[in-house]
């Protein structure tokens, strides 16, 4: 099966990966390490289960729920997982495995909708259960269970289901129930284990014992998946690829992932892999010269760095459509690496930090959704260029990617760092851009990031930043009445970006911000805390 997977929301502050549609035909990785599968039907979770098995130390890859068991033949297959789902088994687009799963002889496990679905093939009864179970339960383990081994009898479970299993298949056994529904069931002979509830959500507080008893014990996976041992193997895989004589170039934004996939290209081809860094303009305050110093001096990249501010400034001029600023954006910046890269060596190979969250987005059920933003990207230029891809980081979820970085000794200022949007300030520039505005948003920014930082808050927030608004409004300075811009303050804490919440910072914290900024900001005379979560906002304001 091949799918297009429309990105409509990114994660992180990396301007190279965004947007694009990419072939969705799994199995997508070739890692040779011990491996648990998770079949997607489409849970919000699903994500959630890959990344607690991976910190377990098994590596953990999702594919959609129709992939076929011989897509995977030839590698050390440990396990395999049935996600949950929203749907009920017996309804007419219910999606549905291959059996074949169930007769491989590797531990399966079912869970909620992965349960009825077991129930599906090997026939129990699923019913609507009478009382739709959301939230807390109490499990109680009611006999010796394999799952379940080490834990208390009676453990705080997360339930969010409208089916239940009524009466298991023949050949499995109950080993725990909740008030309202069983719990667990397990089929020794055939190493099947269902259950109803969520492990994977942290309000299952064991979730992780459970996962560790099945990935552990049960598929007897010894656990090799270290972050040493995806740098060790990534950087002579790209060594073989790349050859002695293949070049590289790469686009480095400032950021995490960009920095941490050029580290390792750098590692395997050394100055054979020159980066670009493209300075915008609508970079935060001193960014570009500071970034780039740690690139170099740090880091010691091969870096180039383009100082192309007045021509994204020109393009820019009395454009407000918020969408027009990002295409502009994404073009200009496809336009000015092409010239740059073009006046390279030959150059065979682009680097990106396309993240396996980018890849694998849990598009099996659901289908892609409406773009809320167009991220913008370089998309088209490898094919433009003549380039073939190496993505070093596609196989990782955003903390791996941070615990490669810092296992691979990269500087704190780089790992640390908050996400930044590729279109830059643009998108916080509410209305026209111009030079002016572009400094004096920088200036109630630097306020922002020093005022957090100064409070200790600064590695607990996701992202914290001031947005210039469209608006002026009457204050009094002194004696003298002004008619001057607002600041708004965002801050907030997400685990990926696709959902967010507003951060409760401190009063006395917003309070020196925004004394800060009028003081020291000329022509601000007004500063807001924006209180809104996501959904029904975005992080950025537009
Ligand atoms: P929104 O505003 O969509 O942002 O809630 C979600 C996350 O994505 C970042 N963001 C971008 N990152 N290119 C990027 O690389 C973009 O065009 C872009 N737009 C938003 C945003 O900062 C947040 O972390």
């Amino acid at each position: 099966m091949v799918r297009s997977i429309e990105r409509q929301h990114a994660s992180q502050g990396e301007m190279f990966r965004k947007g694009e549609t990419l072939a969705y035909n799994p199995p997508l990785m070739t890692t040779d390490h011990e491996l648990i599968l998770v079949l997607d039907f489409g849970s919000q979770y699903t994500q959630l289960i890959a990344r607690r098995i991976r910190e377990i130390g098994v590596y953990c890859e999702i594919v959609p729920f129709n992939t076929k068991p011989d897509s995977i033949a030839g590698r050390p297959l440990r396990g395999v997982i049935f996600s949950g789902g929203p749907s009920s088994v017996y309804e007419d687009e219910a999606p549905h495995a291959d059996r074949v799963w169930l007769e491989l002889g590797v531990p399966v496990l079912g869970i909620c909708y992965g349960f009825q679905h077991f129930a599906y093939f090997l026939g129990g009864t699923v019913e609507a259960s009478s009382a739709h179970e959301y939230g807390r339960a109490e499990l109680h383990v009611t006999a010796p269970s394999e799952l379940l081994a080490g834990l208390p009898t009676s453990l705080e479970v997360w339930m969010s289901h409208g089916d239940v299993v009524s009466a298991p298949p023949d050949g499995f056994h109950v080993v725990a129930r909740t008030e309202n529904a069983i719990g667990a069931v397990e089929d020794h002979s055939r190493r099947l284990y269902a259950i109803q509830f969520h492990p994977e959500v942290h309000h299952t507080p064991l979730g992780r014992d459970i996962l560790a008893n099945f990935a552990l014990r049960i598929c007897g996976c010894i656990g090799d998946w270290t972050m040493a041992s995806f740098i060790d193997s990534t950087v002579a895989s790209i060594r073989e690829r790349v050859g002695p004589n293949g070049r590289a170039v790469c686009g480095l934004s400032g950021g995490v992932d960009s920095a941490v996939a050029a580290a390792l290209v750098d590692l395997a081809i050394g100055d054979r892999q020159t980066c670009l860094f493209v300075d915008t303009g609508l970079l935060r305050k001193n960014e570009f010269a500071e970034v780039l110093e740690v690139l170099r001096r740090e880091m010691s990249l091969n870096v180039v760095g383009i100082a192309a501010g007045e021509r994204f400034l020109g393009e820019l001029e009395h454009v407000v459509d918020p969408e027009l600023k990002r295409k502009i954006i994404g073009r200009e910046f496809i336009e000015v690496f092409q010239i740059e890269a073009t006046r390279l060596e030959h150059v065979d190979y682009l680097v990106q930090g396309t993240l396996y969250p980018d890849v694998i987005e849990s598009v099996s059920v659901k289908g892609p959704s409406q773009v809320i933003k167009s991220h913008h990207n370089v998309g088209g230029l490898p094919e433009k260029m003549h380039l073939k891809l190496i993505e070093p980081l596609r196989e990782l979820f955003k903390d791996e990617v941070r615990r490669v970085g810092r296992e691979m000794g990269l500087p704190e200022e780089i790992i640390g760092r908050q996400p930044f949007p590729g279109p830059g300030l643009a998108v916080r520039i509410l209305g026209e851009i111009t030079p002016d505005r572009v400094a004096l948003l920088q200036e109630a920014d630097a306020i922002v990031i020093d005022e957090i930082r100064g409070a200790g808050l600064y590695d607990e927030i996701w992202q914290a930043f001031a947005v210039l608004l469209p608006i002026q409004s009457v204050g009094v300075m002194g004696d003298q009445r002004t008619y001057e811009s607002t600041i708004a303050i965002r801050a907030v804490n997400s685990q990926d970006g696709m959902t967010a919440d507003w951060v409760r910072i401190p009063y006395d914290v917003l309070a020196r911000i925004s004394s800060r900024i009028v003081s020291e900001v000329r022509g601000i005379n007004r500063v807001v805390y924006d209180v809104t979560s996501k959904p029904p906002s975005t992080i950025e304001w537009e």
